[in-house]
């Protein structure tokens, strides 16, 4: 894939009105409050938005948030499916599940942090959001209704597509966490508009996608989280590209178990057994290091007051579940990203939201803010326990992209990204 594209100062924006899609699928407070519990992704956002303000744009700024239901009959489905009895889903309820999808927070947020009015429009681009982007001038920006309250969205519906475009006179995406998706609002319009990237997805590209690309060696790559078959494509990726390859996290009970070794209650995923073997044979003939934990701390059960007890991995007594890696394996990992010249680093060791269970992530959190290696950490859960332990401002780079970053680490085709104009 191409990673080289034009960005907000290859094209002219003065005067003229840019649809803006960003990622402010911010984390909300569950209490159906609307507070927004962390902004970080809007104030990633804002170096675009001031940049184009200043310049003399007219911004139309969108974005998704969560996964709204648009149709009803859908909702009902889907509901049903997580085990609500459908006698209790009335349309009140599915409107209710729509309403504290709303972008007004962001909207109230953006506004605060641009120190400028943002007008939230009451629909995607419909009446009120043609009529808000007509009126809409230089120096001002607005931001649309939730773009999955729309039914074309998720289908890439080339009509939704057209009617936002229809708006603005140039696209910029910005939305690097939503990258992965082939939406109407992120890859879409870019059919009808000349697209180019903000100075978001331009940061990301540069650092993950150098990094895969032309890494400075060695490359280590510590990849965690709870299963292997949500890294299978990762790890066949790196295979191919790291010097070294570190597997902590749950997934690596099952790379125990294939070999043989006892697991306890852990976290295991018998289809995939053969495959962890697999990795392990192509590691080896690639010269690639993998290497797999040495010893485990356990506890007898999934709560942060477990008991907990540290063995040789592979020796997990009945009744134990693996939830860390264990002090020699902290070791060993640590010293492996010591003179690395690139780490790239997803998924956690282990349960870092419990106290007892942090200290593998915490130690290789803490590692890799002192080595002098460029280090990258993936979106999602990884970015969480950099950010809880407190060694975020020690990172090189902390991906704003959970599956975006995962999927361009697995090396496929970013839809929004394939979509942008080359340079
Ligand atoms: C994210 O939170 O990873 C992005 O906003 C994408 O959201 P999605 O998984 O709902 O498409």
């Amino acid at each position: 894939m191409n990673y080289n594209k034009k960005t907000v100062k290859d094209i002219d924006v003065k005067g003229k009105k840019v649809l803006l899609r960003c990622d402010f699928n911010v984390p909300m407070a569950k209490d159906g409050s609307g507070v927004i519990t962390d902004d970080k992704r809007i104030r990633a956002a804002l170096p675009t938005i001031q940049y184009l303000l200043a310049e003399g744009a007219a911004v139309i700024a969108c974005s998704h948030m969560g996964k709204p239901q648009p149709s009803f009959d859908k909702w009902v489905q889907k509901q049903t499916e997580k085990g609500k009895d459908p006698a209790t889903l009335t349309e009140a309820k599915w409107q209710k599940s729509l309403a504290e999808l709303t972008l007004a927070p962001v909207a109230v947020r953006l506004s605060e942090l641009l120190g400028q009015e943002v007008a939230l429009a009451a629909d995607v681009a419909g009446p009120d959001a043609q009529a808000k982007a007509a009126a809409l001038q230089p120096g001002q920006i607005m931001l649309l209704e939730n773009t999955r309250f729309e039914k074309g969205e998720t289908k890439n519906d080339p009509k939704l597509a057209k009617a936002m475009a229809d708006m603005a006179e140039i696209y910029v995406s910005d939305a690097f966490g939503a990258v992965h998706r082939a939406h109407a609002s992120t890859a879409g319009v870019a059919e009808y508009l000349p697209a180019v990237s903000g100075f978001l997805i331009q940061k990301e590209l540069d650092f993950i996608g150098g990094a895969l690309a032309n890494p400075k060696r060695p490359l280590v790559a510590i990849l965690g989280g709870s299963k292997v078959s949500s890294k299978i494509g990762v790890i066949n990726n790196l295979l191919e590209i790291a010097d070294t390859i570190i597997i902590g996290g749950g997934m690596a009970y099952t790379f125990s178990a294939a070999k043989g070794g006892k697991i306890g209650n852990s976290l295991f995923e018998a289809d995939w057994q053969d495959y962890a073997n697999e990795m392990v044979e192509k590691a080896a003939a690639k010269g690639v290091k993998l290497l797999l934990p040495i010893d485990t701390v356990c506890g007898d059960k999934f709560a942060p007051d477990a008991n907990t007890l540290t063995v040789e991995a592979g020796n997990i007594p009945d009744g134990w579940e693996g939830l860390d890696i264990g002090p020699k394996t902290i070791e060993l990992y640590c010293n492996a990203v010591k003179d690395a010249g690139t780490v790239i680093w997803n998924g956690p060791m282990g349960v870092f939201e419990f106290a007892a269970f942090a200290a593998g992530t915490e130690a290789v959190a803490e590692a890799l803010s002192k080595t002098d290696a460029i280090t990258i950490i993936g979106g999602g859960d990884s970015a969480a326990a950099v950010q809880q332990l407190g060694y975020a401002d020690k990172m090189t780079h902390i991906s704003t992209g959970g599956g975006a970053s995962l999927e361009f680490m697995e090396g496929k085709e970013l839809p929004g990204v394939a979509c942008l104009l080359d340079a």
